[in-house]
């Protein structure tokens, strides 16, 4: 609660009464809305004293939550674990990274998927690096993310490696979400990798876990790199940290033209993201907007300081020497075929923003944002973000 006291000193150092009228009315309106939203939705993140209330108004006494109820609380949510532990044994033996999974992260880059349009989210540049970012919601799934960074003065070798060194990752600290990472399967003839991961959660929820399959193919110094959650039984689920099985994570390297002189001496990272973190995709996606930029910076640092441990003839790291295990093919091949079974144009079209009052569930979902904000104390979403949605909120409340 730290943090609304914070929040309403400050509206309380405000000039006038009137603007500390005018502010707490801001405040204390959506706050209750945001309350009854997250009451009434059940969210998994619902904040502790927005249960208590339900709870209160109940006739007998309710069983404890869970530590941190799934979005599918009560009995449905033990159903699905355990059909994701079956799932888990059940395909655990089949190779966790597969030629399906090259075709899918080819079409992705062909830009022959069929999915929905991208609308541009991010264009950003600094002097050695330039930043683009779109996003995508398909009607079923989480929202999608496309990336294409250009590094100068880097070539596709250096960076699928750096991508693929756990270790460089932790000790360097680029990558500061990653906590933990484990190897629990190496294939020596393809380069397949299972590692498990435990990742810092962006939010304020716990830690994630995540078991990736990964495997890289090679077409002519363009490495197709796939990373995804796949199932896996010898690691048991826990409660703490959650795990995470919906997770999508590849990426195409290529040399690239320098923008200082065209020459092909920069290197173009093309991702493609999606995840169920297990919080409402509307949340996750207000949370993506705010970090995006701030986690893609400090990654040319790490490139750049991994580029100097490469030139100093240090051993290869074991992540390395797995990262130059690639499985070849001839992309234009794959282009050939897929040409020959073309998905046509039946490209959707960009939707038009709607206007507010046809789009409630975008309403409730601000509503929301500020009944997430509220039951924080610390973490990335700050004072700003609650008054910045708040404000948002006051003004759709004057056009009704
Ligand atoms: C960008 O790269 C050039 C050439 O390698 C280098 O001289 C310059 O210092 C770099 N700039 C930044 C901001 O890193
Ligand atoms: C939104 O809808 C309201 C009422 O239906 C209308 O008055 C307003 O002009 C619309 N705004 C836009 C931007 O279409």
């Amino acid at each position: 609660m730290a943090l609304i006291l914070d929040a309403l000193f400050e509206i309380l150092g405000k000039p006038t009464v009137a603007d500390v009228a005018a502010e707490l009315a801001m405040f204390v309106t959506p706050l209750w809305i945001a309350v009854v939203v997250g009451v009434l939705l059940g969210w998994a993140w619902r904040p502790e004293w927005a249960a208590g209330l339900v709870r209160a108004e109940s006739p007998g006494p309710l069983p404890p939550l869970p530590p941190e109820p799934s979005r599918s609380s009560g009995p449905s949510a033990s159903a699905v674990e355990v059909a994701a532990t079956a799932n888990d044994e059940k395909r655990s033996d089949s190779p966790a990274v597969t030629d399906d999974d090259l075709e899918q992260l080819f079409r992705l880059v062909e830009e022959t998927d069929g999915g929905p349009v991208w609308h541009k989210m991010m264009d950003r540049s600094l002097p050695n690096m330039t930043y683009q970012a779109w996003r995508r919601d398909p009607e079923t799934g989480p929202p999608e993310y496309r990336s294409s960074t250009i590094y100068e003065d880097a070539t596709p070798e250096t960076v699928r490696d750096f991508f693929w060194d756990d270790d460089f990752r932790m000790k360097n600290g680029w990558d500061d979400m990653l906590l933990q990472h484990t190897t629990l399967k190496e294939c020596p003839a393809t380069g397949t990798m299972v590692v498990q991961w435990v990742r810092k959660f962006p939010f304020f929820c716990s830690d994630r876990e995540y078991i990736i399959g990964r495997r890289i193919w090679d077409s002519g110094r363009t490495f197709y790199c796939i990373t995804k959650g796949v199932p896996c039984s010898e690691v048991p689920r826990r409660n703490k940290p959650r795990r995470v099985d919906l997770y999508y994570s590849s990426w195409c390297i290529r040399a690239a033209e320098s923008k200082r002189d065209g020459r092909m001496t920069a290197c173009e990272v093309l991702l493609f993201h999606h995840e169920d973190m297990g919080i409402p995709w509307e949340i996750a996606k207000i949370g993506v907007r705010q970090g995006m930029w701030g986690c893609v910076k400090k990654i040319e640092p790490g490139l750049r300081a991994y580029q100097v441990v490469r030139r100093s003839n240090e051993p290869l790291s074991r992540f390395a020497s797995m990262s130059q295990i690639n499985t070849k093919f001839d992309a234009d091949q794959l282009r050939a075929l897929e040409t020959s079974t073309d998905p046509s144009d039946d490209i959707v079209e960009a939707e038009k923003p709607k206007n507010w009052t046809s789009n409630i569930p975008r309403f409730l979902v601000v509503g929301g944002a500020v009944a997430v904000a509220c039951s924080l104390d610390h973490g990335l979403l700050t004072k700003a973000v609650i008054f910045g949605v708040a404000r948002r909120f006051a003004k759709i409340g004057k056009r009704l």
